[in-house]
């Protein structure tokens, strides 16, 4: 820690959604990863749709692109048509797994039962959790903005312990700013996820809450990544659309690499 500032590895995950077919997918990737050449200094992610994880896994082996999946479900195995367990994930190539996107929430009814159960079952197989929080317009306009993230914090982590929270990684996606063009502001952005982390400190400790990662989603992209990155609480983003293409995707690594290290050298 230096200046009281834990040293993060900022985060750069992509969540490509419902888009790409295998010949998309792999030149898609294969793009990236030929404009990744020199990047050291942040972790980087791409969350395919399940049926290229393994093509676009192929791609990735000796690469430093971590493979992620965008949802999981909390069962080992058996009969739960269209599911797919976190084994399974695990053994077509995942690191990571998105757990309680705002969309999945919205459209599949998650709620934060499901996405705690979810979380502990990706942690049993090894895999990281990006447990997605955010607000909506209404409730932000309504002042309820940080209480409903701390009810999806609360039950969405209940019951586990500070060795696997200090692993896990938080996204907030404001759900106004998802696909809209109207990213958080700065202040905004900041406010929340140090929020965030005090609620995590609550529960667990100051090293685990300075230990957790904490992305932002929600617009970002090559214009606003640098100002976002920059704030203290911010340790990277999880970006939609500016992750289908590989140029704006590598521009926001390279923006991220030089914003890590300017954090950690000032
Ligand atoms: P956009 O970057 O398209 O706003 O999407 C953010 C998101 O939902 C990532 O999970």
């Amino acid at each position: 820690m230096k200046d009281g500032l834990a040293l993060r590895r900022l985060f750069i995950a992509a969540n490509w959604k419902m888009n790409t077919i295998r010949q998309e997918a792999t030149e898609l990737i294969r793009g990236i990863k030929d404009r990744m050449g020199s990047v050291s200094a942040v972790d980087i992610m791409v969350a395919p749709p399940f049926t290229v994880l393994e093509s676009v896994g192929r791609e990735l082996l000796n690469t430093r692109i971590q493979l992620g999946a965008q949802d999981v479900y909390f069962e080992k195995s058996g009969a739960y048509t269209g599911e797919i367990s976190p084994g399974m994930l695990v053994d077509a190539g995942c690191t990571y797994v998105i757990i309680g996107h705002s969309e999945r929430r919205q459209y599949f009814a998650e709620n934060d039962e499901m996405v705690n159960k979810k979380v502990m079952a990706g942690l049993k197989s090894y895999l990281v959790p990006i447990l997605c929080v955010g607000e909506s317009w209404e409730e932000r306009k309504q002042g309820k903005t940080f209480f409903v993230l701390n009810q999806q914090i609360l039950f969405g982590l209940q019951g586990i312990d500070n060795h696997d929270l200090s692993s896990l990684v938080i996204a907030y996606e404001p759900v106004w700013a998802i696909g809209t063009g109207k990213s958080a502001t700065i202040e905004q952005a900041q406010e929340v996820h140090a929020y965030l982390r005090n609620v995590i400190q609550e529960f667990s400790s100051r090293e685990v809450a300075e230990a957790v990662r904490i992305l932002y989603g929600g617009s970002m992209n090559p214009n606003n990544a640098r100002d976002l990155l920059s704030q203290r609480d911010v340790d990277g983003g999880l970006i939609g659309g500016a992750s289908l293409k590989a140029e704006t995707f590598s521009t926001l690594v390279e923006i991220a690499e030089e914003v890590q290290r300017w954090k950690h050298h000032e």
